[in-house]
C-alpha cells in the first residue's frame, strides 16, 4: 500500500513556528515518525509539503497514478480552499485531514474546514498523534 502525506503551508516552520501551540517536533521529526510507522504496516509513504495552493492541487490531482490513499494536514487552506476540497473529490481516493492544534477550541475562522465533508474522519488536537491516529485509520480503511 501507498500513502502520501501531504502538508500545507507554514508547516514547513513546525518546531520553530508558535510552538506552544504546534509544539516542538520539526516536520522532519513528523515526517520520520510516519515513516517508522507505515514501515510496521509496511506501506510506502510519500511525503510533499508546500505554501502553494496550486502545488498542493497538482500533487492531488497526479496522486490516484502512484497512491491508494492520502493523509493530509492542509493548514491554513482547511478553511480558505474550495481548490484542494474539488481537487480531493475529483480524484476520489480515501484520505484523512489532521491538525496539531484543535481547531473546535481556537478562532471561531478555524472551526470551518472545507475538506472534512469529504475526508474518512478528521483527527485534531493530538500533535504528532494526529497524523499517527489518522495514518492507523487509513491504512486500516484501505486494507479493509
Ligand atoms: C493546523 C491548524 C490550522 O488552523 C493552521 O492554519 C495551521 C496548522 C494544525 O495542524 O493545527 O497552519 O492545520
Amino acid at each position: 500500500m501507498r500513502i502520501l502525506v501531504l502538508h500545507g503551508p507554514n508547516l514547513n516552520l513546525l518546531g520553530k513556528r508558535e510552538p506552544e501551540i504546534y509544539g516542538t517536533l520539526s516536520l522532519d521529526d513528523i515526517n520520520g515518525a510516519l515513516e517508522a510507522l507505515g514501515a510496521e504496516f509496511e506501506a510506502v509513504l510519500g511525503f510533499f509539503q508546500s505554501n502553494s495552493e496550486g502545488a498542493l492541487v497538482d500533487a492531488i490531482q497526479q496522486a490516484p497514478e502512484k497512491y491508494d490513499g492520502i493523509l493530509i494536514n492542509p493548514a491554513a487552506y482547511t478553511h480558505t480552499s474550495v481548490a484542494l476540497r474539488d481537487a480531493l473529490a475529483a480524484i476520489g481516493l480515501p484520505f484523512v485531514e489532521v491538525h496539531l492544534s484543535n481547531i473546535h477550541r481556537r478562532e471561531e475562522f478555524r472551526h470551518h474546514s472545507f475538506l472534512a465533508p469529504l475526508a474518512l474522519g478528521q483527527i485534531c488536537g493530538f500533535g504528532l498523534d494526529s497524523y499517527l491516529l489518522g495514518l492507523r485509520a487509513l491504512f486500516n480503511h484501505i486494507k479493509n
